[in-house]
């Protein structure tokens, strides 16, 4: 039976435009979940919006929308992003949906029933940029007098309501026991002593005796939410909301079909870092307490700054990241933000970055070998791929290196290090450029052509692993080198990188076309990032 893979992006709030930190976890996620799937497993990618709670309730209001009118017009932009984007979602899920609201209502009813809510009034911090619950420790005076949240440096106010609570206090020592049953649960691994010391302390008390971290799972300060059942004076909390969406994914309530017993626990939930608690202590302890399993990991990346700075929409320097594939194109966009910076970590981007990855690595890299290398078959040899004469030992350990490759990557992706997938496919691309200098078959086109030919397909052999291997980073430049390879369209899987699946000498090629075109370096205007043309939501459709 084909093993299943479920893989999900966090749920996009639907107040603001999306920019590149969304769309970077989303293509992180489709590379994983494209090549998972050439690697033959039977894959579902989850992305969507979330669309409830104050924010997006105060942000309808400020454009004189109904929250149903405003919600349905932003989902719809993220919609468009994973289309330009080429993101192989498999489905989309809104908040708002019909399912989400039963998967809810069963959750709801499900802890209820296990004695897992309680109702209380909260008093304390929330910040609604946040959507989060912060405790005094967590909050600072500015000289402003505004209260901040430490971490995230979002406005908090005094809120005090009735709520309904959920115990986290209680599931402290089943959240560790967990942990350490679990050590790949989050990933990177240098994220999971942050959490481990959360766990610790979430049996801590108020001054007053009450339980410091239970979180409060209702509002009933608004309407803008899922009505919690039996009590319509409250809705859900938007996390514990938002959250759910990942078992409404694959079928929730119904825990007896097919889809969700093959699908649940999830593979891998990608999110970034700033999102780490709800995904590695909440929804746990939510799981566990609805009777239902944990994820099998959580990875938390980093984050993106611009030029040094932190983007954000009142810097006004968020990056568009329809104006990076206008300015680079798709893959070569596609191709820098998973090669920019070790997946995990913070990094920056800067237009220099970006145009001297794409020149070095695409255009004067893998696109200049194969168009070289394929042009000097269509020359010497009528456009067919040769018949190899015996191999040599160079062209044997070239062949060797490019059938290591595979193992390699697959280890890097299960690792969700995806920059040493890249990486990986690169020393697989330099070593090839060295093979084909060292051979220098341009050299024997009229003394040897039959030794040419071998080293022309030694070299359009090993084009044809590394671009199996890179097809989830740049599907559509991939595709087309495969094409110009002639390798057949049933021959382009994890599974065809045998020497059965070698390219058939006598095949016909296409002529050959320039897959990465180089940039010049006029194209780049520097200014003030606030000032620079290609940032900002100028090209962002319907903003
Ligand atoms: N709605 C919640 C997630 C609920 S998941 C059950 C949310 N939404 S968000 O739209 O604010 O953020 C979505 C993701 O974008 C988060 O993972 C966040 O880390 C990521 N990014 C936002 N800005 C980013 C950067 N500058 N760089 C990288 N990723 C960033 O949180």
């Amino acid at each position: 039976m084909t093993k299943s893979y479920y893989i999900t992006t966090p749920i996009y709030y639907v107040n603001a435009p999306p920019h590149l930190g969304s769309a970077y976890t989303t293509l992180a996620c489709d590379v994983i979940a494209r090549f998972k799937r050439l690697d033959g497993f039977d894959v579902t990618f989850l992305t969507g919006t979330d669309e409830h709670g104050k924010k997006v309730a105060d942000s309808a209001k400020e454009e004189g929308l109904t929250p149903e009118a405003f919600t349905d017009k932003y989902s719809q932009i993220f919609r468009d992003l994973t289309k330009a984007l080429n993101i192989s979602n498999d489905d989309f899920i809104r908040t708002t949906e019909e399912r989400h609201h039963k998967a809810c209502e069963a959750m709801w009813n499900k802890l209820e029933e296990n004695n897992q809510i309680y109702l209380g009034v909260y008093k304390g911090w929330y910040a609604k940029s946040d959507e989060a619950y912060y405790t005094d420790d967590e909050v600072e005076v500015r000289a402003d007098n505004k209260v901040i949240c430490k971490a995230s440096g979002k406005e908090c106010v005094w809120e005090e309501e009735p709520c309904y609570f959920f115990p986290l206090s209680k599931w402290k020592d089943r959240l560790l026991q967990f942990f350490d049953e679990k050590p790949d649960f989050i990933f990177p691994r240098s994220r999971r002593e942050e959490v481990i010391n959360m766990a610790k302390a979430l049996d801590e008390k108020k001054p007053t005796g009450e339980p410091k971290y239970d979180i409060p799972i209702s509002r009933s300060k608004f309407k803008w939410g899922i009505p919690v059942p039996g009590h319509p004076d409250h809705v859900m909390y938007v996390w514990i909301d938002a959250l759910a969406n990942y078992i409404t994914g694959v079928g929730y309530p119904d825990v007896e079909s097919e889809s969700f017993k093959n699908k649940w626990p999830a593979d891998v939930h990608m999110i970034g870092k700033d999102i780490l608690k709800f995904h590695t202590i909440y929804w746990p302890a939510f799981l566990m307490a609805a009777n239902l399993e944990p994820p099998k990991r959580v990875f938390a990346h980093g984050w993106w700054t611009n030029e040094g700075q932190k983007m954000s929409k009142s810097l006004g320097n968020t990056i568009s990241p329809y104006d990076l594939i206008q300015t680079y194109g798709l893959d070569q966009t596609r191709f820098f933000l998973m090669r920019a910076f070790p997946f995990g970590k913070d990094g920056d981007f800067s237009e220099k970055a970006i145009f001297e990855r794409v020149n070095t690595c695409l255009a004067n890299g893998l696109g200049n070998l194969a168009l070289r290398s394929l042009t000097m078959l269509q020359k010497s040899f009528d456009g067919k791929m040769p018949v190899p004469d015996d191999l040599t030992s160079n062209d044997q350990k070239q062949l060797e290196k490019m059938h290591g490759l595979v193992d390699d990557v697959r280890k890097s992706i299960d690792k969700q290090a995806i920059h040493s997938a890249l990486d990986e496919i690169w020393d697989g691309v330099s070593a090839t450029s060295k093979y084909f200098t060292n051979q220098s078959p341009w050299k024997l086109a009229e003394t040897d052509p039959k030794r040419m030919g071998t080293i022309l397909y030694v070299t359009a052999e090993s084009l044809r692993h590394i671009a199996v291997l890179a097809q989830p980073f740049m599907p559509d430049s991939m595709n087309k080198m495969l094409d110009q390879l002639g390798a057949p369209s049933d021959k382009r899987t994890i599974a065809s990188l045998t020497w059965e699946g070698a390219l058939k000498p006598d095949t016909a090629l296409p002529l050959p076309t320039v897959i990465f075109p180089r940039y010049e370096m006029k194209e780049l205007v520097p200014q003030e990032p606030k000032k620079r043309a290609r940032v900002g939501n100028s090209r962002m459709p319907g903003f």
